[in-house]
């Protein structure tokens, strides 16, 4: 089940694009050899590679042309083909430029098939063509400009394939075009105006493009347009006011692009047919008109969401249509009392199937009146308002709903026992409310429940007995006040999360049967007894989380048969005996042991508490809706966007992780340990996590940290090349810049080799992860393959089954590629490699480095005699310009000293590289020399 998002319910405008009725007008009579076409037409035959289906096979010497498959001909002229129509075939190939010889075709379908290569110039030839559709093929190139010599022309069908270009100015002359779609293409450049001259133009959709600029005010006047669909572009600007006068708009899709403005407050009033209504995930500012629902009466999708909207929301008494209303994620909302009073007006709404107000500033109670909501709706979503009040019992009414989401609000009281009534409900979702009482038994008759939320509420008594007659895949109880001793053994769970509750007894052997289990956290309560041994069996789990319980006896070695373990923590508990053996065998992101420690610094605590709240709706806004704009670059497992956070301003980097790329998620859940437990000015600071669910249903993880104003060290090193006419300074680091951050980067190692609770191994140190802020001081950054390493031991033998998560090519250290395991001298290695690449300037991915030739081994060679010779040119030309024979002799032997400490860094065996406390203590001399010297 998948909450309801935009791309879904834009893919349903589609019913709203109407059949194309093919024109038969009257052929003009032309003098042309009768074989012309047949040899045209098997130059197009030879073009084609494939044809699984065989349909070519009647195109030979012994049938007719026109009895071949796929070919009508002319009535009044025999052998003149009018009709070329090979939908659907499989087939695949070129689409020969023959073809434009076929001089009386008017149809030629084409779509649903493999044709591949550009779409020939000589189709312009064909200049009976009315019906032309190679949708759905692999066509590249551009759409060819004289196109346009099809005058007769009214359907274009070119979406699905992979054309690029822009499209041609010319089409504006094309003067009966009624249906152009060009969708999911690699158009570039913008709408051009000419196509305001499509007079007959009805249907325009060239959604999932890259089209840019704004929508031409020229549209406005095109007045029989019934389909505007654009969505997925990056179109900007604002929208022409004359577009929201087309009274023959039927559908206007805008959604997914960056246009910014408000909605003129008398729109409706020209939009009388509009049926389909989308400016979802723009920039649109202001109220939502009240024009809208008043005069456009027709209205069945309506999509605002994503926007920054604010104020009021207007009734929509005079709306009888809406299946979809979503106006999720804007400022909506005075977080006061009448806020929510719209909802009433919806209650005329027959046919509503979706109604999303969620992530707003909606205050006050939940209207009774939303009982009366149409019988039909299936979702009712209000999650990350400031709703207050009681649940409306009424909600039992609506017996349809399959997704009740009402989290982070604050609802009070019980869960009303109408509720009972949602025999069709998948997902209920209620945490983070102030809700209380029982959880109520009804819950355990809702065959069809998957996903129930409850947790961060006061919930008290005992887990219902019988949640295992539902198909629960995730059940989340966390930070309640439940107690008892029933344990949810739900067979069919993959998420079970009682942590920080009162619950008691044993872990039941039953939990054994649950395959599939993949998190299973029941930290925080006073579960004793055995750990049963049946726990083996859930082979599946990859967080088994008891810490803070009373266990006792000794661990069973079946844990040490869960394959998939990334976090285990057995930790406050009275659990003795051996350790089973497999526990060194397997990399832990985190294994925090039976050492007794205790409870965390309230500092990670109230950080933990405050990663919960934030959603993927706030990083959305922060981030203008993830826009390519604020796109600052592409991480190891995903992007990097710049952000402002609403609440406060702060100018923060969110890196969004790609969840199939492999690793992520284990990158993911690494940095977050590691940031967890670690402050250090020199490391890059998190400012929160987000873990939840995107609009589509999909997970969504994302890491958001402090911004650095001064980019990354890897920009600073090797700066793109500024073109000539573009002014500003060029990025330049000198060499007390460049000694300063060495030493910040070291002492960012030092904390996290010795002074953190545990040893953490960073594992990727390189330019690109040591970030500078607006003083140019360096913060590592990038935690995602960090490891924790058990604590006495500095070097582990561990073998590590998947080699790409050490390091990158060029700073991970030669043992890493021999399948030793991670450690701190993995990481100086890299630190001694980026040294020499601070001061030659050579990054050690240059191509001249193979083999056995690497960076160390160049400046090793150089030394001591050739220092200036291998030092970066314009730190040479900065010691030259410092003038001053002997100031440059103690530059000189800084230099050399500096070489020698990414020299003794980089050796080849681990254990004699230096320490990385020493490194720190020279370079801070060296440092202070070279302030002595004056500079
Ligand atoms: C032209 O078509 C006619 C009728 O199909 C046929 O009899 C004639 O032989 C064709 N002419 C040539 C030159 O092939
Ligand atoms: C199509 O027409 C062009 C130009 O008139 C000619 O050169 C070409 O040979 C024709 N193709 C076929 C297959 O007859
Ligand atoms: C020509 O096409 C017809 C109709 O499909 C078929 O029966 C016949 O075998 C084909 N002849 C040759 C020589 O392929
Ligand atoms: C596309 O062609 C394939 C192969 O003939 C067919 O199975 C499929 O239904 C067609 N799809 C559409 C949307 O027409
Ligand atoms: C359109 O909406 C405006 C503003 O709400 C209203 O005054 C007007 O009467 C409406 N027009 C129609 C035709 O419904
Ligand atoms: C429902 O529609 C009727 C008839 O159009 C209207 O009189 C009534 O006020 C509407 N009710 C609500 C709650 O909007």
């Amino acid at each position: 089940m998948q909450i309801l998002g935009f791309s879904s319910v834009n893919l349903q405008f589609h019913s709203f694009i109407f059949a194309i009725a093919i024109a038969s007008c009257f052929v003009r009579v032309s003098s042309s050899s009768n074989e012309t076409d047949k040899s045209a037409l098997l130059a197009f035959k030879a073009g084609i590679t494939e044809d699984p289906f065989g349909v070519l096979s009647s195109w030979n010497n012994t049938v007719n042309l026109c009895q071949w498959y796929g070919v009508t001909c002319s009535r009044r002229h025999p052998n003149k083909v009018t009709v070329l129509a090979l939908y659907s075939q499989k087939l695949s190939g070129s689409i020969s430029p023959h073809i434009g010889n076929l001089s009386f075709l008017r149809v030629l379908l084409l779509y649903n098939n493999s044709f591949y290569h550009e779409i020939p110039p000589q189709i312009g030839r064909l200049h009976q063509l009315r019906n032309l559709s190679l949708a759905n093929n692999s066509l590249t190139g551009e759409i060819p400009k004289n196109i346009s010599g099809c005058l007769d022309l009214f359907n274009v069908e070119l979406s699905g394939n992979q054309l690029s270009g822009e499209v041609p100015l010319e089409i504006g002359s094309m003067a009966k075009l009624r249906f152009l779609y060009g969708s999911e293409n690699n158009l570039r450049g913008s709408i051009p105006s000419s196509i305001g001259n499509l007079s007959s133009l009805e249907e325009v959709c060239l959604d999932n493009n890259y089209l840019g600029g704004s929508l031409p005010r020229a549209l406005g006047q095109l007045t029989k347009l019934s389909a505007l669909v654009f969505p997925q572009n990056r179109l900007s600007g604002t929208v022409p006011p004359s577009l929201f006068n087309l009274s023959s708009l039927k559908g206007l899709d805008i959604g997914y692009n960056q246009i910014h403005g408000s909605l003129p407050t008398t729109i409706g009033f020209g939009l009388p047919n509009l049926e389909f209504f989308s400016i979802a995930s723009n920039q649109f500012v202001g109220s939502i008109p009240p024009g809208i629902p008043n005069n456009a009466t027709k209205l069945r999708v309506f999509q605002l969401g994503t926007n920054r909207l604010s104020g009021k929301v207007p009734s929509f008494e005079s709306s009888h249509n809406f299946q979809i209303f979503s106006i999720q994620l804007n400022h909506l909302g005075s977080r006061g009392s009448g806020d929510l009073k719209f909802l009433c007006s919806l209650t005329n709404m027959t046919s509503l199937l979706v109604l999303s107000v969620a992530d707003n500033r909606f205050g006050g109670p939940l209207p009774r009146c939303i009982g009366n909501l149409s019988i039909a709706i299936k979702q009712l979503l209000f999650g990350r308002n400031l709703i207050i009040g009681e649940i409306p019992r009424e909600i039992g009414d609506l017996v349809n709903l399959e997704i009740l989401s009402m989290e982070n609000n604050n609802f009070s009281g019980a869960i009303p026992i109408d509720l009972g009534n949602l025999q069709n409900l998948v997902i209920m979702s209620l945490y983070y409310n102030n809700l209380s009482g029982v959880i109520p038994s009804f819950l355990q008759k809702m065959k069809r429940l998957l996903k129930l939320y409850l947790s961060k509420n006061h919930f008290h008594g005992h887990i219902p007995s019988h949640l295992d007659n539902c198909s629960l895949t995730e059940l989340d109880l966390f930070d309640n006040n439940l107690s008892g001793s029933i344990f949810p053994a739900v067979k069919t769970l993959l998420y079970l999360n009682l942590s920080n509750n009162h619950l008691s007894g044993a872990l039941l052997v039953e939990v054994g049967q649950i395959d599939h289990l993949d998190t299973l956290d029941i930290s925080g309560n006073i579960f004793s007894g055995e750990i049963p041994s049946t726990l083996g069996d859930c082979n599946a789990l990859v967080v088994l989380v008891m810490n803070n319980n009373h266990f006792q006896g000794s661990i069973p070695q079946s844990i040490s048969s869960l394959r998939s373990i990334e976090e285990l923590d057995l930790s406050n508990n009275n659990l003795s005996g051996e350790i089973p053996k497999v526990l060194l065998v397997l990399i832990f992101v985190y294994v925090c042991w039976l050492k007794k420690k205790k409870a965390q610094e309230p500092t990670s605590s109230s950080v933990a508490e405050s990663w919960q709240n934030l959603s993927y709706g706030t990083l959305l806004k922060a981030t203008n809706g993830f826009s390519s704009t604020n796109l600052i670059g592409l991480g190891s497992f995903g992007s990097v966007y710049r952000g402002i956070l609403q609440e406060n301003g702060t100018n923060v980097a969110v890196k969004v992780l790609n969840l199939t790329c492999h690793g992520a998620l284990k990158s993911f859940k690494a940095e977050c340990e590691a940031l967890k437990c670690i402050k250090h000015r020199n490391l890059l600071k998190i400012v929160t996590v987000c873990s939840g669910i995107d609009y589509n249903g999909n997970d969504f993880k994302a890491l958001v940290y402090e911004f650095m104003v001064n980019g990354s060290l890897e920009e600073w090193l090797h700066p793109c090349p500024i073109p000539a006419d573009a002014d500003g300074p060029s990025k330049f680091l000198n060499l007390i810049q460049r000694i300063k951050i060495t030493i910040d980067i070291a002492f960012a190692l030092e904390y996290l080799h010795n002074q953190c609770h545990n040893t953490i191994v960073h594992c990727d140190l390189k330019p690109s992860n040591v970030l500078l802020d607006a003083e140019m001081v360096g913060h590592v950054g990038d935690f995602g393959l960090a490891k924790f390493i058990l604590e006495s031991t500095s070097y582990t033998n561990t073998n590590i089954s998947s080699a790409g998560l050490r390091g990158t090519i060029g700073y991970a250290a030669p043992e890493y590629g021999m399948g030793s395991g991670v450690s701190i001298e993995g990481d100086v290695y890299s630190y001694g490699i980026l040294m020499l690449e601070m001061f030659t300037g050579m990054s050690p991915t240059t191509e001249i480095f193979k083999e056995n030739f690497n960076l160390h081994n160049f400046v090793e060679e150089a030394l001591p005699k050739r220092v200036l010779e291998i030092t970066d040119p314009i730190l040479v030309q900065e010691v030259e310009s410092n003038a001053g024979q002997s100031r440059k002799g103690t530059i000189q032997n800084c230099l050399l000293m500096i070489y020698k400490i990414g020299i003794a860094c980089s050796v080849g065996v681990p254990r004699d590289r230096m320490s990385i406390t020493d490194v720190t203590a020279q370079l801070c001399s060296i440092r202070d020399r070279l302030y002595a010297a004056g500079l």
